[in-house]
């Protein structure tokens, strides 16, 4: 397994003359006011959970838009916090948005435009001109802080590693304010194919925006080749196949696929904790889920992960199998998320509603078949959910990576658990073990929760072992360290 330490030893070796800068929209610590207490937060979603442990590991500047109700209390003059809490290991700058910023480049043209353009979940994007003007206006204010913050200290080099689809414009702006900066970018969700991608009557400036990078990453290979073909397609550039690189005007831009991954031993420790071993006691009791087969969907509550289409085969399935009815229990946590957005608002109140059609129409006096919450989980608490559930459902109808089934597999010492995973997510490219869907087809997906529930402990074990493997060699820090090599054996 690549370790923490060996990540650290890269870092000094590629990086020693460098200062590390990485740029995402979501911080990866909130901190909230809650009757007059401040508490602190870590929110869902993919790259924070993936970059926290890497900063963990080598330390650095993270800037990020602080979001939280008490996040201006914390912060140093310069907006600045060590985190985490406790065990200070890397410097958070928060960065303030007024909330016309929010709603034009979050909401808007993050959320409204790029979101559903790129899953292509039959979600149609909405494309306002004065969202694109704030989320370029957003985009310039994350490069001015990378300068201003450059220009604080001392005269090394910096590399800045850019997060995601909320900032495709700032390594542009960093450039052209600095073109001697290295600008490392990656797209965390899927890049559509170039008929998808026309219609966005902004897409030369946002591909042009991207190509200002030194490299671009992206999780599968399929993303990677998507992103080629859009850019031959919409603006004048010449194509490296040697290099898989992209030239524009003299500036090459390296385009490569690296599968995200997850703080594999980390978790594993996390789970085999005395405090997590009782807190699992305690939900089964607490939650009636002793001696039920236990069923878990855990994500953000988005219109990609197909939650209803889960639910609907769950209720299928009860009525195919009624013999399964008082045996099993399907537990749903999704912390609510987007929620100014009308797409989203429906997409709450289309799983409320089913959830208790579901309920009416199968329980009993002593069982509830689906239980579902919507509050903020706490991680620790997630993971112990991970640890308890036989079967974990991911039925994205189109995600990036999804990192859940990776932390799942972590979580599974005994290796007592099986995946349910939607075919259209990039990790079901490494996770041959699972047990594949496509949440649009029903019957399959029911015959496929049958399926697993029959297949004998034994096979089960085997798949999870060969499934850790995986994620053990593959884990975060090997992802960050293949990530810098690469920059590295070009640029730093
Ligand atoms: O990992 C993909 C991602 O879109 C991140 O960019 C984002 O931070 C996360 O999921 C959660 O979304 P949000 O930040 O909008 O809550």
């Amino acid at each position: 397994m690549y370790t923490k330490e060996e990540l650290k030893k890269t870092i000094v070796n590629e990086l020693g003359e460098y200062n590390l800068i990485v740029l995402s929209n979501r911080e990866p610590y909130i901190h909230t006011m809650k009757e007059g207490r401040i508490k602190v937060q870590r929110p869902s979603g993919g790259a924070v959970t993936a970059l926290d442990p890497v900063m963990k590991a080598c330390g650095g500047t993270w800037i990020a838009h602080g979001s939280g109700s008490g996040d201006r209390k914390v912060v140093d003059k310069n907006n600045k916090i060590m985190v985490p809490e406790g065990d200070p290991k890397y410097t958070l700058k928060r960065l303030w948005l007024s909330k016309e910023e929010e709603k034009g480049y979050y909401y808007g043209f993050s959320n409204e435009t790029l979101w559903p353009l790129s899953h292509i979940v039959y979600q149609r994007p909405v494309f306002r001109e004065e969202d694109w003007q704030m989320y370029q206006k957003v985009n310039k204010k994350f490069a001015d802080a990378v300068i201003e913050e450059i220009g604080r200290r001392n005269n090394k080099k910096t590399l800045v590693w850019i997060q995601d689809f909320q900032l495709a414009l700032t390594a542009k702006y960093i450039k052209e304010a600095n073109p001697n900066i290295i600008c490392a970018y990656f797209w965390h969700i899927p890049w559509p194919n170039p008929e998808a991608f026309r219609i966005c009557p902004f897409k030369k400036e946002i591909i042009e925006g991207i190509l200002a990078n030194d490299m671009v990453g992206f999780h599968i290979r399929y993303h990677a080749d998507n992103f080629i073909e859009t850019v031959e397609r919409e603006v004048e550039a010449k194509t490296d196949r040697e290099r898989n690189s992209l030239i524009k005007e003299g500036h090459e831009t390296l385009v490569r696929a690296f599968p995200i991954s997850v703080d594999f031993e980390e978790i594993s420790r996390q789970v085999a904790l005395e405090a997590s071993l009782k807190r699992a006691k305690k939900l089964k009791k607490d939650l009636s889920l002793e001696g039920k087969i236990v069923f878990l969907g855990c994500d953000r509550i988005d219109y990609t992960k197909g939650i209803p289409e889960r639910l609907i085969a769950f209720d299928k399935f009860l009525d195919k199998y009624p013999r399964y009815k008082e045996k099993i229990v399907f537990v749903q946590i999704g912390a609510v998320s987007r929620v100014l957005i009308k797409a989203y608002e429906d997409i709450n109140s289309e799983i409320n509603r089913l959830v208790g059609e579901i309920n009416w129409k199968h329980s009993t006096s002593d069982w509830t078949p689906l239980i579902f919450s919507k509050e903020f989980v706490p991680y620790n608490d997630i993971l112990t959910f991970y640890s308890l559930a036989d079967v974990i459902v991911i039925s994205s109808l189109h995600d990036g990576m999804n990192l859940v089934a990776k932390e799942y597999i972590a979580s599974k010492n005994d290796y007592n658990g099986a995946i349910i995973l939607s075919q259209f997510t990039g990790s079901a490219r490494e996770l041959q073990e699972a047990f594949f869907i496509n949440p649009f087809n029903t019957d399959e997906f029911v015959d496929t929760i049958k399926q697993v529930i029959d297949m004998p402990q034994k096979e089960k074990e085997k798949r999870m072992k060969i499934l850790r493997d995986i994620v053990s060699d593959n884990n975060i820090y090997k992802w960050a360290a293949t990530v810098i090599q690469e920059l590295s054996k070009f640029y730093l």
